[in-house]
């Protein structure tokens, strides 16, 4: 198939049950893809635990759009475009820090965190009606929900909550684990570099039909040494005779939940190591509360996936942060909870269960999405397929009204592709203020 890219619209390229392999590997869509569908939607960012303090700021990007997220003195956000109003350079060169101005490396015009334009050395050369406050940072609209902090380029989104919908009610449930439990991702980051298109991460965030195979060796390991009930083993056999189950919660979000697997979340909790002894400095600091406790150290069993590049897997974040069509970056945040009745001892076996699957189950991932890159580098086998359990009868109306179906459904794909198509066919006007 010739590739066609606007009008008639991608009809052609995305169908229910397939999509065109252009889509991953055609740098126009890719180039389009970063201002339709990253600028054009409520787009993570950060946590607002990053950047803790009143003027504190973190390096981000909006697709490939450089940004600093800034808190500012009163302790407000701002998103501001990493690029001076003068002629380009970016403005902020470090990843993180605390600063009330940046100050741009080339001709020194500084701007202060909300963007506005503070200083030009020898200001009278651009002559009598030069006007500082028409040449501030642009920026990008901003929200934040329950510390989650997002940015668009659209004027019409609605509220972020609004846009979150369900997702900000399993955001919730996802937090409140542990009541009062403050989450913190400054605990350290897994950084992936993967040479793949960003969708192929997106589309494997809520498979729950390849963990039995493409995990086979860590999943077989744990159950020889560890026994059947540890974490994951409910994704080896038929996994659709199981209790895990798919939902489409709105606007390209997916969700996999896999709770109703979950007996007792320290019980089925993956080995780490020193576990014993931290357990028994826990139970006796803690008493009766201590199950609670060892339960928040083991991941939520949810997959909550935020379009087009949040997934909040476990007990961790994931950011999809695309380079070029066929080049992503994928980092791992590590979370921790702060809470005065919880000792650290919960955070240091929190940690040592993040190291693991980064460690010993991204990699079958990342090299599964590699080679899928190559597989669709041929250009005489065109079409990904996107239609497992769309014509089964097996998907029905779950809780809350949605849209669900067994673990391996390909529904989540389905999802996606609606929204992106919905996006990149948008004429919604993207602007920076
Ligand atoms: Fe920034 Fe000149 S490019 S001051
Ligand atoms: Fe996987």
């Amino acid at each position: 198939m010739t590739y066609h890219f606007g009008a008639p619209p991608l009809d052609s390229l995305v169908e229910d049950h397939r999509v065109h392999r252009s889509l991953y590997t055609e740098p126009s869509i890719f180039a389009s893809e970063m201002n339709k569908v990253f600028g054009g939607t409520w787009t993570f960012l950060a946590h607002e635990s990053e950047l803790p303090a009143a003027n504190d700021f973190v390096r981000k990007k909006l697709g490939l759009r450089p940004v600093i997220v800034t808190r500012d003195r009163t302790g407000a956000l701002h998103v501001l475009l990493n690029r001076c109003t003068h002629r380009g350079a970016t403005v902020c060169r470090q990843d993180e820090g605390n600063a009330r101005r940046f100050t741009c490396p080339y001709h020194n015009w500084s701007f202060d965190n909300t963007g506005v334009l503070a200083g030009v050395p020898i200001e009278d050369g651009y002559g009598p009606e030069f006007d500082k406050s028409q040449h501030g940072l642009g920026k990008v609209r901003v929200e934040s929900y329950r510390g989650f902090i997002f940015g668009t380029l659209n004027q019409e989104m609605p509220p972020l909550e609004t846009h979150l919908g369900v997702a900000a009610r399993l955001i919730d449930e996802w937090l409140d684990r542990w009541p009062g439990g403050k989450l913190v991702v400054r605990r350290g980051t897994h950084r992936l570099v993967c040479a793949g298109n960003w969708k192929l991460v997106y589309d494997n965030s809520a498979d729950g039909y390849h963990p039995g195979f493409s995990h086979a060796s860590l999943l077989r390991m744990r159950k020889e040494r560890y026994g059947g009930g540890v974490d994951m083993q409910w994704a080896l056999g038929n996994v659709d005779e199981g209790l895990q189950t798919v939902a489409d919660i709105g606007n390209g979000h997916t969700f996999i939940d896999q709770r109703a697997e979950i007996k007792n979340y320290w019980e089925q909790a993956a080995p780490m190591p020193g576990e014993n002894r931290y357990e028994q400095i826990i139970r006796d600091r803690l008493g009766d509360k201590a199950d609670a406790a060892l339960d928040v150290v083991m991941g939520s069993g949810m997959n909550l996936n935020i379009f087009p590049n949040l997934l909040i897997i476990g007990n961790q974040i994931q950011v999809i942060e695309p380079q070029s069509v066929n080049l992503t970056h994928l980092t791992w945040y590590a979370t921790a909870l702060e809470a005065d009745d919880l000792p650290p001892e919960v955070n240091a076996l929190r940690m040592r269960l993040q190291e693991d699957f980064p460690s010993f189950g991204e990699p079958d991932d990342l090299a599964n999405f590699e080679e899928c890159q190559v597989g669709l580098g041929i250009p005489e086998m065109e079409w990904v397929l996107t239609g497992r359990h769309l014509n089964t009868g097996k998907e029905y109306t779950g809780p809350k009204g949605l849209l669900t179906g067994p673990v391996s459904d390909e529904l989540p794909l389905r999802v996606f592709w609606r929204e992106w198509k919905r996006l990149m066919t948008s004429t919604a006007a993207l602007a920076a203020s």
